[in-house]
């Protein structure tokens, strides 16, 4: 394996067709999702950045005022200026897009339900309306749903997704085996061809929610919608079951990788720990990992303070009013940062043997929050180094 870690994340966002990125709430997916994005745009491929989030980030981070359902251009001069800074080739269109939850179920429904007057049928019907977008795992679901179907339309070379902010990072993974474990049923079949009532409780027992769901319809009216709906969703047993097992492949697959993205403190990397454990016992090709925000030692300044005369400078230039209490603070502010430097590369010790040979890529934390592309473009170097043409 090379020795930079950034060649190998330039190999994936020049190779792979599918890159998730995972991690702990606020450690930096979007934006490593939106610089692997910009970054594989500007070496030459078709990329598609997919945010589940609803915060504007990913769309400020990229330049566009907003993001929807529907995959938007980014500026061709955030690329432009990405290619420049990396030395790439030739640049191919970026786009990004938001998932939003009841238009990505609606699309699922047009493009597997068996005619489009099923659909119809389907979208009418209010215990599919309530199911679809409460559900547990609901938004996962259709996330890696609507991966699969992108990342195979031909539209894209590459399709790198952001995982939602989540208390639990594993529903993210747990989600498409629960809804497969119940489509894939044989007794929810049976039963839901068979008797209504039993066929909700095999829902209940796979989500634990149907029940205050239906609570919410009065008794005759719950009983015909439900009828209906189970009726319907008979007709979609095979084309969903096929959906599932699809995507459930592709994340698995050779052509996908998982991006686990942390930071340099304690807490999250123990997580982030945990995260990279759980992708190896499900099989889930783990490819490398990030840690966001790293403070950069502060070398320079270190070496600057063993200067012995350097506080005489100060107070020569500013005067010994107001010379002595800034030597004091410059002092104490570079020492701090060392001391930072310090405790984040120690807690990063534990990480780096999890990781074994897994490369792990540091980003330094930038003096501000990255709002516009030209912040973004900055992270390009450290996350994929210099460009290399795709092969
Ligand atoms: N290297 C960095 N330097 C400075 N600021 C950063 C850096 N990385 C991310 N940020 C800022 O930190 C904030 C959180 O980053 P980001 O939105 O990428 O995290 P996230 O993991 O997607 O969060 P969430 O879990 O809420 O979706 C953003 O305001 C972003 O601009
Ligand atoms: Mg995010």
């Amino acid at each position: 394996m090379s020795a930079d870690p950034r060649d190998e994340m330039r190999r994936l966002v020049t190779r792979q067709r599918v890159i998730v990125c995972v991690g702990s709430g606020g450690v930096g997916k979007t934006t490593t999702a939106a610089t692997l994005g910009v970054a594989a745009a500007s070496m030459g491929r078709r990329t598609l950045v997919i945010t589940i989030d609803p915060a504007r980030r990913l769309a400020n981070a990229l330049g566009l005022d907003g993001l929807s359902h529907q995959p938007q251009r980014v500026d061709e001069v955030l690329l432009q200026r990405a290619q420049e800074k990396s030395g790439a080739a030739a640049a191919a269109p970026l786009w990004a897009m938001m998932l939003d939850l009841k238009a990505g179920w609606d699309d699922m429904l047009h493009r597997t339900a068996p005619s489009p007057a099923v659909a119809e049928k389907i979208l009418e019907n209010r215990f599919y309306r309530v199911l679809s977008t409460e559900l547990p795992g609901a938004h996962e679901f259709i996330a890696c749903e609507h991966l699969q179907h992108l990342a195979s339309s031909g539209h894209y070379d590459l399709v790198v997704l952001d995982t939602p902010p989540t208390q639990n990072a594993l529903d993210f993974l747990d989600a498409p085996a629960r809804i497969l474990g119940v489509l894939d049923n044989e007794a929810f079949r049976f039963f839901a061809d068979k008797s209504q009532s039993l066929g909700l409780r095999f829902l209940d027992g796979a989500t634990g929610r149907a029940q205050s769901i239906i609570a919410r319809f009065t008794g005759g009216e719950m009983l015909e919608e439900l009828g209906d709906f189970l009726v319907l969703l008979k007709d979609l047993y095979a084309p969903l079951t096929q959906r599932t097992k699809d995507f459930v492949q592709l994340l698995g697959g050779k052509e996908t990788a998982f991006v686990v993205v942390t930071a340099p403190q304690t807490a999250v990397l123990s997580e982030a720990t945990f995260f990279i454990e759980e992708l190896r016992r499900r099989q889930l090709p783990l490819a490398a990992a990030v840690v966001n925000r790293l403070t950069p030692p502060p070398a320079e300044a270190l070496s600057a303070l063993e200067r012995d005369d350097w506080d005489d400078v100060v107070v020569d230039v500013v005067g010994e009013a107001d010379g002595r209490p800034l030597v004091a603070a410059l002092d104490l502010a570079v020492r701090q940062e060392a001391a930072l430097a310090e405790l984040e590369r120690r807690a990063l010790a534990g990480l780096g043997q999890t990781l074994h040979d897994i490369p792990l890529v540091r980003l330094p934390r930038l003096t501000e929050a990255i709002h516009d592309a030209a912040r973004l473009v900055e992270l390009l170097p450290w996350l994929v180094g210099a460009a290399v043409a795709p092969s």
